[in-house]
């Protein structure tokens, strides 16, 4: 199985998306999504970027150093027509053998109740499967965000357990009980 920094990383694209590696010019993307009040809440650890400067900085930096080191793998989604930035995607918490990661994804509010999140996610975790090998990648979500519950089960996603005050909301600090769903590369929708 291929370490991370040698898997081919050339985008991938299906159902009118592209999914790439970031570069500095997704800062407006990533400065609007920390902003967002659902992926601060959603998501840990969200760190709103002070403004596209610094969200410019972050993209240089961070996610080149994280694919490098096999820490995580950053993605931009792009629409495949217009070549707008409109979502993004991770794969992070590999385990030693790269045989399972966790998977997150996000959409800018105007791309959302559009079914671009199943395309989303099955393009996140093709590229696991695919091209990184996995075997296995979970998904933790908010017990209350039932869309993104929804979305992993529409592409093949089983609930796997239920997880008592999981995670904090990046916004609110609020403690969130979590849905355990796993995915294996035969079940993938
Ligand atoms: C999670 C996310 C990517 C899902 O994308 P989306 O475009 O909102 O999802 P969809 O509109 O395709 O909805 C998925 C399903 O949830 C349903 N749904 C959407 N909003 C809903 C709501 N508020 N309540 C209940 N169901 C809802 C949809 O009807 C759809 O179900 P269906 O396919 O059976 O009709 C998007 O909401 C998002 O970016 N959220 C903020 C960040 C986040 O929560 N990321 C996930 C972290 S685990």
């Amino acid at each position: 199985m291929p370490t991370l920094a040698e898997v081919r990383d050339e985008p991938m694209t299906a159902d009118g998306l592209v999914l790439r590696r970031p570069h500095p010019r997704d800062a407006a993307l990533v400065h609007r999504g920390t902003h967002d009040p659902l992926v601060r809440e959603f998501l840990q650890g969200v760190v709103p970027h002070p403004d596209t400067a610094a969200a410019e900085r972050w993209l240089t930096d961070i996610p080149p150093m994280l694919w490098r080191t096999g820490r995580a793998a950053y993605f931009t989604l792009q629409d495949a027509e217009t070549g707008d930035a409109v979502g993004w995607a991770e794969l992070v918490d590999f385990d030693p053998g790269y045989e399972r990661a966790e998977v997150t994804v996000w959409l800018l509010p105007e791309h959302r109740r559009l079914r671009t999140a199943k395309a989303a996610l099955r393009l996140a975790c093709r590229f696991g499967f695919e091209r990184i090998g996995l075997r296995r990648i979970d998904a933790y979500a908010a017990a209350d965000n039932m869309p993104s519950q929804l979305t992993g089960a529409a592409i093949g996603f089983r609930r796997a357990g239920y997880r008592p005050a999981l995670f904090r909301g990046s916004r609110t600090h609020r403690l969130h009980d979590a849905v355990h769903a796993t995915l294996v590369p035969e079940d993938l929708c």
